[in-house]
C-alpha cells in the first residue's frame, strides 16, 4: 500500500486497494476479484454501480446538483412522502450521515420536551451498553462503548447506559425526568444483538407510562437490511423518532431524521439546519435507491435468502466449538466466535472475500440484498471453512503449547 503521511492515523486499513465494484463483486488494484459481504458497512444494499441509480444521478447531474435549504428542493418532499407513507413518521429532515440523523433526534428530542411539552428538566436520554450511535460528541456521549469516549470529556451530559434487553434494568431507570429512550432494534456495531420482544414490550410499556419518547437508531438496520423496512417492525414498537442513512442512497452521503408530525414544531425555522443535506444529487440517489427496493421486492428477499444463508452457516458450523451462535435478522448476520475475528477476515480476503467484525469477536455480514443466490452461499462457504481453519489452527497451536 501507498504513503498514507498525510492523512490523519484514525483509520487502520487493510493493505488493499478496491478499485472497481459490479454488483456483490469488487476487484483491486491488481484485477483480483472479492465477492463483497460488507456492503461498505450495509451501505451498497443495492450492489455496486446500480444501474437505475447510476442513471438518476446521470440525469441530476446534468441537471442541478445543489441549491441551499434557502430554496424549495421538491425532490425532498417527494422522496420524505415515500417513505413516510409505508412507516410510522410523518415529517423529514435531512442530512449527510447516520451521526448527523441521531444529532438531529437528540436535538430534536430535547426541544421537543423544553419547547412543546414545556417540561425542561427532562433532558435524560436512555441507551444501552454496548450501542452505536455515532462519533460527534452527542452521539458519541449516547453511545454505550468507553472505547469510542476515551479522552473526549467532557461529554454531552444525562446519557444513561443500561444493559440491552435487561428489562429490570429499564424499569429502574426510566421515570418522569426520562426525555428518550435511544434503541437499535438489531444492535450493529455491538455484535449483532437482537432486541427480544419482552425488551420491546418493555420499552413500549415505559415510553407510554411516563410519556417518553422512543428513538429507533434505525441507521444500519434500516431500509430492508434486517427484512423489514425498519427493524422496529420486527418488535412491533412505534417510535416517535427514526433515524436512517447507510443504505438510504446506495452509497451517496446522506442521513435523514423522521418523526412523528407532533414533534415537527420543535424545529420551527432557524432551529436546526445542514448546508449538504437532502440537495437535489441525494434525493436523487435516495429516490431511484427506494423504487429499486421497492418494485423489485428486495426486502422480501434479503428476509427469505439471509435466513436460508444463517440457516446454511447455523448448520455447517454446529460441530465447531470455536462458534458461540450465528444470530441476526435478513442481511445483518452476525457469527459469535471464540475467538478474535480479525484473523477469520483475513483468511477471507486471502480467499477472495470481504467481511468485517463487530466487536472483537463477531463476525459480521452485511451482503447486497441483490446478490445471486450462487454467489451468497459461495461466499458463505468460504466463511464456513475460514472459521474452521483458523480454529482447527488455534486449537493446535495451544494443544502445542501445552505439550
Ligand atoms: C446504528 C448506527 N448508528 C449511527 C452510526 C453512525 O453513522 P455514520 O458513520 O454515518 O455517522 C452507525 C455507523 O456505523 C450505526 O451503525
Amino acid at each position: 500500500m501507498g504513503e498514507r503521511d498525510a492523512l490523519f492515523p484514525n483509520y487502520a486499513p487493510f493493505p488493499m486497494r478496491l478499485v472497481r465494484g459490479e454488483g456483490s463483486r469488487v476487484w483491486d488494484e491488481h484485477g483480483r476479484s472479492y465477492i463483497d459481504l460488507m456492503s461498505g458497512v450495509a451501505v451498497t444494499s443495492l450492489g455496486h454501480a446500480p444501474r437505475r441509480v447510476v442513471e438518476a444521478l446521470e440525469q441530476q447531474l446534468r441537471t442541478l446538483w445543489h441549491v441551499s435549504n434557502w430554496y424549495d428542493i421538491p425532490q425532498q418532499q417527494q422522496y420524505a412522502r415515500m417513505v413516510t407513507e409505508q412507516c410510522c413518521a410523518d415529517v423529514a429532515f435531512f442530512c449527510n450521515s447516520g451521526a448527523e440523523a441521531n444529532e438531529a433526534a437528540i436535538k430534536l428530542a430535547r426541544r421537543t420536551m423544553h419547547t412543546v411539552r414545556k417540561e425542561p428538566h427532562r433532558t435524560r436520554i436512555v441507551t444501552f451498553l454496548q450501542s452505536f450511535h455515532g462519533r460527534t460528541m452527542a452521539t458519541l456521549s449516547a453511545t454505550g462503548q468507553d472505547k469510542v469516549k476515551y479522552g473526549f470529556a467532557p461529554l454531552v451530559p444525562d446519557f444513561v447506559h443500561i444493559p440491552y434487553n435487561d428489562c429490570a434494568a429499564l424499569h429502574d431507570v426510566v421515570d418522569e425526568h426520562t426525555c428518550a429512550i435511544m434503541v437499535e432494534c438489531v444492535q450493529g456495531e455491538g455484535g449483532v444483538r437482537v432486541a427480544t420482544q419482552a425488551f420491546a414490550d418493555a420499552i413500549r410499556e415505559l415510553c407510554a407510562r411516563y410519556d417518553v419518547l422512543l428513538i429507533a437508531d434505525e441507521i444500519q438496520s434500516g431500509f430492508g437490511r434486517t427484512g423489514k423496512l425498519f427493524a422496529y417492525e420486527h418488535v412491533h414498537l412505534e417510535p416517535d423518532i427514526i433515524t436512517t442513512a447507510k443504505g438510504i442512497a446506495s452509497g451517496f452521503p446522506m442521513g435523514m431524521m423522521m418523526a412523528k408530525r407532533s414533534l415537527a414544531q420543535a424545529f420551527s425555522p432557524g432551529t436546526h439546519g445542514s448546508t449538504f443535506g437532502g440537495n437535489p444529487l441525494a434525493c436523487a440517489a435516495a429516490i431511484a435507491t427506494w423504487r429499486v427496493i421497492m418494485e423489485e421486492q428486495l426486502i422480501d428477499r434479503a428476509r427469505t435468502i439471509g435466513e436460508a444463508g444463517m440457516a446454511y452457516v447455523r448448520d455447517a458450523l454446529a460441530h465447531c466449538d470455536g462458534v458461540r451462535e450465528v444470530r441476526g435478522r435478513g442481511m445483518m448476520i452476525g457469527i459469535e466466535l471464540i475467538d478474535e475475528a480479525v484473523p477469520v477476515i483475513q483468511k477471507l480476503i486471502d480467499r477472495g472475500v470481504l467481511a468485517i467484525n463487530a466487536g472483537p469477536n463477531v463476525l459480521r455480514l452485511l451482503p447486497a440484498f441483490t446478490i445471486e443466490e450462487e454467489l451468497w452461499f459461495e461466499g458463505l462457504a468460504h466463511v464456513v471453512a475460514c472459521i474452521e481453519e483458523v480454529h482447527a489452527m488455534r486449537s493446535k497451536t495451544n494443544q502445542d503449547s501445552v505439550s
